[in-house]
């Protein structure tokens, strides 16, 4: 039997696939003459071309991404062999779909985090989802397809990048020339993020000492200044390619004039601000007729996204709080199951509780949290939707309950919250410090860093940063805190633990 000219080319074509992939310099020539004999003889119908992205793919750390690839003309792909591959990695592999399954035996890094959509497959669409990018997943990827009769590939390039944690200004006291040092923070960014300080008409200052810091794959970066003018708002500013995070300082009318007294006359209000979201929005506006309008949307989106992340985030480090009874003042009603704590008048019928050897709170409307930590990070969230007074934070073991207590940070009170409907209220230090603030707070976040010494308060609904207690040592152990006010309340709205995240 003579074989069929269909035959003789599959065999031609099988060889020649065999041989582009292991062509020698020597065999070039060999393997070029196959080649041209391979495209004379593959019938019209079975050849394609493997298309990617031609620009870098920008894929956000934590987050999900789809690498494009797919085949010209358009046919289905399902019966071939799709290798999607690190050629920077020395070829590992990051997915392999062939005879019809997925054959993921060697995957590594990718272990449980590369998606190819069978569908798609079926109208030549070999896109890859790679779910929680991670900064390593930075490089470039090989998308190759092959049937029985040709094969071709493509590369995309993907660069990732880590928005960090907001800013956080410390002030570190004043320098011998009266100018105010301030010191600010952010970790996580990948790649090397800006920070710049501005002043209130923003105008760059300079930084006096900057520190990067690369840990196993972000950066963090610490800049300080000494504030010589009589400037109320001083900016700091972290800016990594169209994402921004920003933090603000206010300090108060007379901070210069007051050098001389320690720190703790300086009142400090952190704002963050998303800038970037209305920058995005008018460059969007600005190019409603270009291509560029599709671009500026994502990076809006992306910054959008990224500020709902510092949430996600925080949120890891859940912990359940149970208010404990034990610790509560006699005034304080609380749900059976220790998550609501509401004031009520009642009559005492001189219950001798004022005298009993109790470990309750006798002037201040005040609970614990029947858990307390001494190490690692820990995090809840309360409703304080409703409440015209409240103080949420955490509190030292030992820390003193009975009396009027200077609740500050040097009694072992670490708090924030809200006076007259309007106010951040802080002790700092032995005065009690009142804000007024852009928005009240529905739901209040607080963030413990144990060894870090860091105590932070969030507005979870704007997601915006309300303040942080930095450098602290805590030495013992501290508990969730929670307060409706001194003596009395005249609201009965409750403080309410949220546990639906
Ligand atoms: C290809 O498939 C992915 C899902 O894997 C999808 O997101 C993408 O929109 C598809 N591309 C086209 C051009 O249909
Ligand atoms: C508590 O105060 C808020 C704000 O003034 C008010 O809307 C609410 O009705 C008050 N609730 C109670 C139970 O007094």
């Amino acid at each position: 039997m003579v074989p069929s000219i269909d035959y003789l080319d599959s065999f031609v074509n099988v060889v020649s696939v065999q041989l582009k992939h292991s062509c020698s310099s020597e065999m070039k020539l060999f393997c070029l003459i196959l080649l041209i004999i391979n495209g004379i003889t593959v019938s019209r119908s079975e050849q394609y071309e493997v298309v990617g992205p031609s620009d870098p793919v920008l894929a956000v750390a934590g987050e999900d991404v789809i690498l494009s690839c797919s085949v010209k003309p358009l046919m289905s792909v399902v019966d071939m062999r799709v290798e999607w591959s690190r050629p920077d990695l020395r070829g590992s592999v990051v997915h392999l779909y062939e005879e019809h399954e997925d054959k993921n035996t060697d995957q590594s890094q990718y272990r449980g985090r590369t998606k190819l959509n069978l569908q798609e497959l079926q109208r030549g669409n070999a896109s890859l989802k790679l779910s929680s990018v991670q900064v390593s997943d930075e490089g470039r990827y090989m998308c190759f397809i092959q049937s029985k009769f040709w094969f071709d590939d493509t590369t995309v390039d993907v660069k990732v990048e880590a928005v960090g944690s907001p800013p956080v200004i410390t002030v570190d006291g004043f320098d011998d020339s009266g100018g105010l040092r301030l010191q600010c923070e952010s970790e996580g960014w990948y790649p090397e993020p800006v920070l710049e300080w501005l002043d209130s008409e923003g105008v760059r200052l300079s930084s006096e000492t900057t520190d990067t810091h690369r840990g196993t794959d972000r950066f963090s970066v610490k800049h300080t200044i000494t504030v010589h003018h009589r400037d109320d708002k001083i900016h700091c500013r972290v800016k990594l390619r169209h994402h921004m995070l920003e933090t603000l300082i206010i300090g108060s009318s007379n901070m210069f004039n007051s050098w001389k007294t320690p720190v703790n006359l300086i009142s400090v209000i952190v704002v963050v601000i998303v800038i970037a979201g209305i920058a995005g929005l008018l460059i969007a506006v600005f190019f409603h007729k270009n291509r560029e309008l599709s671009r500026d949307f994502h990076f809006l989106q992306s910054q959008k996204s990224h500020i709902q992340d510092v949430i996600t985030y925080l949120r890891k480090h859940k912990v359940n709080v149970i208010l404990d009874a034990d610790t509560a003042h006699p005034h304080l009603i609380m749900s059976s199951d220790g998550k609501q704590l509401r004031y009520e008048e009642i009559r005492l019928e001189r219950v001798d509780w004022e005298e009993e050897q109790n470990d309750k709170f006798d002037k201040y409307l005040t609970v614990l949290g029947k858990e307390g930590f001494y190490t690692g990070c820990f995090y809840y969230e309360v409703q304080v939707k409703g409440q015209t007074v409240w103080d949420l934070g955490v509190a030292r073991e030992s820390t003193k309950k009975k009396g009027s207590i200077d609740m500050n940070i040097l009694s072992g009170y670490w708090t924030t919250g809200l006076r007259y409907e309007k106010y951040l209220h802080l002790s700092y230090d032995s005065s009690e410090v009142l804000f007024s603030m852009k928005t009240k707070p529905q739901r209040v976040g607080v963030f413990v860093d144990y060894e870090k010494g860091q105590v932070s308060f969030y507005d979870v609904d704007s997601s915006s940063h309300i303040y942080s207690y930095a450098d602290q040592s805590f030495n013992e152990k501290i508990y969730p805190f929670l307060s409706l006010g001194y003596k009395s309340n005249d609201n009965s709205t409750a403080l309410v633990i949220c546990d639906d995240y």
